[in-house]
C-alpha cells in the first residue's frame, strides 16, 4: 500500500516540512549571539560562553525495556536512577528563560518514566520546545503534538534483525505505534526515523526507507554503530547504499534521508580544540550535568542539578577552566566519535579564513 504522498508528489499532502538544513550547522545563522560569543573563545578575548545552551539532552531515567546490545548509555543504565518532578519543573523554569530546546532521551528509555506525562505538560506550559528519542514502544499519539519532533530508534527492518539488535521482540509494535504517528491528521511535529546500521541489519535498508516513507515519516538517519568495532558495517558498502537511493530513487520519495557517513567516523575532534561544546550539554538521570557524552577518556560533570541551579552550574568555575583546557587540541585525544565536531571544524575554519573581511 502506498501512502498518498508518494502518489501524488506534488499535493499539498506530498510536502515534506523537514529539510536537510534541520541538521546543518549553518543553521547557527538563527542564533548570532551565541556564535559571536563562542567565537570570542575561540578568538581568546573571552575565556568562556557564558550564554545558555542552545539546546539540552535530557535523561529522565536510567530505566529501560529494552536490550539493545550496543546501547551507548550502558554504563549509565545501571545507575537506574530519574530525576525528581521537581527538579525536572525548576530546570524549565530556567530553561524557559533562555529559550533552551530540550531533547528528551536516554540514559534508558524516556517513555517509561512514571511522570513522562507531567513532564511533556509542563514543558506546554512553560511555552518549551521539547525534542523526543524515543524505542516507540509507548503509543505517543496524545503526546505527539507537544513535541516539535519526534524521532523513533528502529534500528532494524524485520522482526528478526529486531531481536537480535535490540534483544526483545517488539518490531511489529514499534511499527504500528509509527504509522499511527505518520497518520495523524493534524499531524504538527517532524517525525523520524533512527537507524544505527550493524553488520546484521542493512540487507533490505532501501525497502525499509520506503517503507517508512508509505508510513508518511518525515526524515529517517541513518548512522553506522558506534563504539562497537566488532559491529561495524562496511563503510565503503554504506556509501554504496547511499549512492543508490540517492540516482533511483530519492526524487520519487517523500521522506528525507540523512546519512552523513563522513561526520559519523572521526574520533578525536579531529584534532582540533572544542569551543562547540558549549552547543549542548546532557542532564542524566542522577541529576549530574555532563558537559557532552562521548569523552570517555576525561568525563567532564560541571555540578549535579538535584542541590544547584543550572545557572550556577553553567557559569561555573569548572565550567571556566574546562573551556579554556579544551583549546589545546591534544585534550580531546580520546574523544569517541562526537556529533560536536562537525560544529567545531566550522568554527574553527572559519577563524582561520584569509578572506575573512570579503564577500
Ligand atoms: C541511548 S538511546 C536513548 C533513547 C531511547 N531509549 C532510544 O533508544 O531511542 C539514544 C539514541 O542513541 C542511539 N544509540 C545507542 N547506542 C548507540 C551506538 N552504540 N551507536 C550509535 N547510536 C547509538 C539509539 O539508537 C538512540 O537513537
Ligand atoms: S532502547 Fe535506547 S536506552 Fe534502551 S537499550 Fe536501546 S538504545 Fe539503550
Ligand atoms: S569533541 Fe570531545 S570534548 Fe568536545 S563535545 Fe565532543 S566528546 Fe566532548
Amino acid at each position: 500500500m502506498k501512502h498518498p504522498a508518494s502518489a501524488t508528489p506534488t499535493s499539498e499532502a506530498a510536502r515534506n516540512p523537514f529539510t536537510l538544513l534541520e541538521y546543518d550547522p549553518i543553521k547557527l545563522l538563527n542564533k548570532p549571539q551565541k556564535v559571536a560569543s563562542m567565537f570570542e573563545v575561540r578568538d581568546g578575548t573571552r575565556d568562556y560562553d557564558p550564554l545558555f545552551p542552545l539546546s539540552v539532552e535530557l535523561h529522565l531515567t536510567d530505566v529501560c525495556n529494552l536490550r539493545c546490545g550496543w546501547c551507548t548509555d550502558l554504563e549509565l543504565r545501571r545507575n537506574l536512577a530519574s530525576l525528581p518532578l521537581a527538579t525536572i519543573e525548576s530546570l524549565f523554569d530556567e530553561f524557559a528563560q533562555h529559550q533552551v530546546g530540550v531533547t528528551i532521551e536516554g540514559g534508558g528509555e524516556p517513555t517509561v518514566y512514571k511522570h513522562f506525562a507531567e513532564v511533556v505538560a509542563l514543558a506546554a506550559r512553560h511555552k518549551l520546545d521539547i525534542g523526543l528519542i524515543t524505542n516507540g514502544i509507548r503509543p505517543l499519539a496524545s503526546f505527539a503534538n507537544q513535541f516539535k519532533w519526534i524521532r523513533i530508534s528502529m534500528d532494524a527492518s524485520s522482526a528478526e534483525e529486531y531481536v537480535a539488535e535490540k534483544g526483545v521482540q517488539r518490531y511489529e509494535k514499534v511499527r504500528a505505534n509509527i504509522a499511527t504517528l505518520g497518520a495523524l491528521p493534524d499531524k504538527r511535529f517532524l517525525l523520524g526515523v533512527g537507524y544505527v546500521m550493524t553488520r546484521r541489519n542493512t540487507g533490505r535498508l532501501l525497502e525499509f526507507i520506503e517503507e517508512m516513507d508509505a508510513a508518511g515519516v518525515d526524515y529517517i538517519y541513518l548512522r553506522p554503530v558506534e563504539e562497537m568495532p566488532d559491529l561495524s558495517p562496511d563503510l565503503a558498502m554504506l556509501y554504496e547504499l547511499k549512492s543508490l537511493w540517492e540516482t533511483t530513487r530519492a526524487s520519487q520519495r517523500r521522506i528525507k534521508v540523512l546519512m552523513n557517513l563522513d561526520d559519523r567516523i572521526q574520533k578525536d575532534n579531529e584534532g582540533l580544540p572544542c569551543i562547540a561544546h558549549a552547543l549542548s550539554c546532557v542532564i542524566q538521570a542522577d541529576g549530574n550535568v555532563a558537559m557532552c557524552e562521548k569523552r570517555r577518556h576525561d568525563p567532564v560533570v560541571f555540578g549535579n542539578i538535584n542541590t544547584q541551579r543550572f545557572t550556577d552550574i553553567w557559569r561555573g568555575a569548572l565550567r571556566k577552566d574546562v573551556s579554556r583546557r579544551l583549546l589545546d587540541p591534544c585534550a580531546q585525544r580520546g574523544c569517541e566519535v562526537c556529533r560536536i565536531t562537525k560544529f567545531n571544524r566550522y568554527f574553527v575554519r572559519l577563524g582561520e579564513l584569509y578572506t575573512r573581511n570579503f564577500i
